[in-house]
């Protein structure tokens, strides 16, 4: 996996940006798949600047997002559509129709038609080509969590513990945070086309070396993109083991 390590997070979520914006401009029908977390904040919020300042257009793109909780109502604060919408789709000029996230809405019945529709409308779009990913503590990609094949496609998913837990910050309590999510799966991420990964501050440098050391091996998801032709992993100073 080629790695690029900057002196701080800015310089990674700026080169990103660019890549994203050159992009855009070579392939206005891009698609690009996208992620929520802490992680890509300044990514988006470079893109929303570069619309504003430097016509970036995103008028023609389509973005599929990586994942989405379960069983929140669409108008609860929390979910990732609530949290796409305030940090990129509504300073932007996507399309909402363009804008796909997994139906996690609450249902009774199974959950293989939403996400049997999800990888059809990725596949009927001709594939993602480029993806933004961060990295879960426990080495999860999207809500792959350890443990996930590689074949895996959209599906549902428990969340791990720690995923849990990092969530409290959002939710308030434990109980609050929900229990499962709709994620791409492993087969999913590496069939993009280009795949950049970021990972920032001290407590992502246990499994920036992890994932750096292992060879693919399901325990460390993140360890599954080793291999795919074109995936760049960028590090701040304080991630770097
Ligand atoms: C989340 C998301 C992942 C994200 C990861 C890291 O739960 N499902 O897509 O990359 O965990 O989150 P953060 O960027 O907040 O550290």
């Amino acid at each position: 996996m080629e790695t690029t390590r900057v002196e701080a997070r800015p310089v990674a979520e700026r080169l990103v940006a660019d890549e994203i914006a050159a992009l855009v401009r070579r392939k206005p029908s891009a698609v690009l798949g996208l992620a929520t977390g802490d992680t890509p904040t300044g990514v988006y919020r470079e893109l929303v600047r570069m619309h504003r300042e430097e016509r970036v257009s995103f008028r023609g793109v389509h973005t599929f997002n990586l994942d989405e909780y379960c069983g929140l109502a669409p108008d609860h604060p929390e979910t990732f559509r609530s949290w796409m919408q305030h940090h990129l789709f509504d300073h932007v000029d996507v399309r909402p129709e363009h804008t796909h996230l997994p139906d996690g809405r609450p249902r009774e019945d199974d959950w293989a038609p939403p996400c049997k529709s999800y990888e059809r409308a990725i596949e009927d779009l001709g594939g993602i080509d480029l993806l933004l990913l961060g990295i879960g503590r426990n080495g999860h990609i999207a809500f792959n969590e350890p443990g996930s094949a590689r074949t895996t496609r959209t599906r549902r998913v428990e969340l791990h513990p720690w995923t849990r837990e990092d969530a409290v910050a959002r939710f308030g309590t434990l109980a609050r945070v929900p229990t499962h999510a709709l994620t791409m799966g492993i087969a999913t991420l590496l069939e993009a086309r280009a795949i950049r990964v970021l990972a920032f501050g001290a407590r992502k440098a246990p499994i920036v070396a992890r994932t750096l050391a292992t060879t693919p091996d399901m325990n460390w998801p993140a360890s599954l993109l080793h291999g795919h032709p074109d995936v760049r992993l960028l590090v701040d100073r304080e991630a770097w083991p």
